[in-house]
């Protein structure tokens, strides 16, 4: 999940001086932030600092970040005429920062710790772009799926394109593993998952499977379906905080976990800490393909030096298991 951020000072020292996106597009700023959390903790894996919504500006989406309110989508698409002047894009040309930033990175860790990419996968790609932003009940994207399935599926396909491209071309500069994060399908019902958005998943994961990095889905929220996200062909599922993650490996079947811990554990003392990453530890029992992982991103409240408790003890556990 996100492990750069504001939690870090040596982050925000950075973010002082820009925004979040001029961030982004500058690779030697990208791959310090990539970095900083690497310099702290003892973690097994980097994650390319980027955004999930950076494709949409070469898409002919224009969106900015507002200090209170996150991502703003500046024409939300309602219909299908909102649709006309968006297109396509050419990844490795139109997102060559995000390329740059991989091969950066990729050089400075030198082999010894693998590179995550990742991208927005199309339902929660589609759920900015309709609704505008943040929301609080999906109503103008369901609306659309209701009332406008054709334009839903023009979006969801047209998305699903992109997100192929942008991960190929993450590949194709190094990324080692992919990441889709459908961060808002926990929103939907199994009927409507299943009917209108596991298909578009499916599109995506077909296509990179076989490239060389395995392709990590993570459906938040979805853990009352897991038995549909499964269906998504992946070799590897990312799982929320709201399921035990033995119960949840169980609906997957055999493939590799990541997961699962509550990140708003990392609020509370050492102990607390422990105890819950234990459980998560427990319940994978050792088995082969488990990435302990938190169940979602950090947030900016988190204190970092429960960050380095947890990365230890999780270390220390596996170790003696071991
Ligand atoms: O650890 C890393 O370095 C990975 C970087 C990463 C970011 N965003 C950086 C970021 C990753 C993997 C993402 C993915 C992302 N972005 C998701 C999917 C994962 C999830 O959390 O479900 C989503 C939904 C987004 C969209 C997005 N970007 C939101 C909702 C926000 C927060 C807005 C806010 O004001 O809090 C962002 C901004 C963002 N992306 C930040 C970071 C570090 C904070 C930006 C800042 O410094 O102000």
């Amino acid at each position: 999940m996100r492990q750069a951020g504001r939690y870090l000072p040596e982050y925000r020292a950075i973010r002082e001086k820009m925004s979040f996106v001029e961030m982004c597009r500058r690779p030697d700023i990208a791959a310090e932030v990539t970095l900083q959390p690497l310099r702290r903790f003892d973690l097994d894996a980097a994650i390319i600092f980027a955004d999930i919504l950076l494709p949409l500006e070469p898409m002919g989406i224009g969106f900015h970040f507002s200090k209170d309110d996150g991502p703003v989508i500046e024409k939300p698409i309602r219909g299908a005429k909102d649709l006309e002047g968006v297109h396509g894009i050419d990844a490795a040309s139109d997102l060559q920062y995000v390329m740059d930033a991989i091969r950066l990175v990729r050089h400075e860790l030198a082999g010894e710790t693998p590179l995550i990419g990742f991208s927005g996968a199309p339902f929660t790609l589609a759920s900015y772009i309709v609704e505008g932003g943040h929301s609080r009940n999906y109503g103008h994207v369901k609306k659309m799926m209701y009332a406008d399935p054709v334009t839903f599926s023009r979006l969801m396909s047209l998305i699903s394109e992109v997100v192929v491209d942008y991960l190929k071309a993450q590949i194709a500069a190094g990324a080692q593993v992919v990441q889709l994060f459908d961060s808002w399908v926990g929103w939907l019902g199994p009927y409507d998952y299943e009917l209108l958005v596991l298909p578009h998943v499916r599109f995506v994961v077909d296509r990179i499977k076989g490239l060389g990095a395995p392709v990590i889905y993570f459906a938040n929220g979805a853990s009352a379906m897991l038995h549909h996200v499964a269906k998504a062909g992946s070799e590897v599922y990312g799982v929320d905080w709201r399921i035990e993650l033995d119960r949840a490996w169980e609906q997957l079947g055999d493939v590799a976990v990541q997961g699962n811990l509550d990140p708003i554990t990392l609020l509370g003392p050492p102990k607390a800490i422990e105890e819950r990453a234990t459980d998560v530890l427990r319940r994978a029992g050792g088995r082969p393909g488990h990435i302990f992982n938190l169940g979602h991103g950090l947030i900016p409240q988190v204190p970092p030096d429960n960050v380095k408790y947890l990365v230890d003890a999780v270390h220390r556990y596996t170790a003696a298991a071991i």
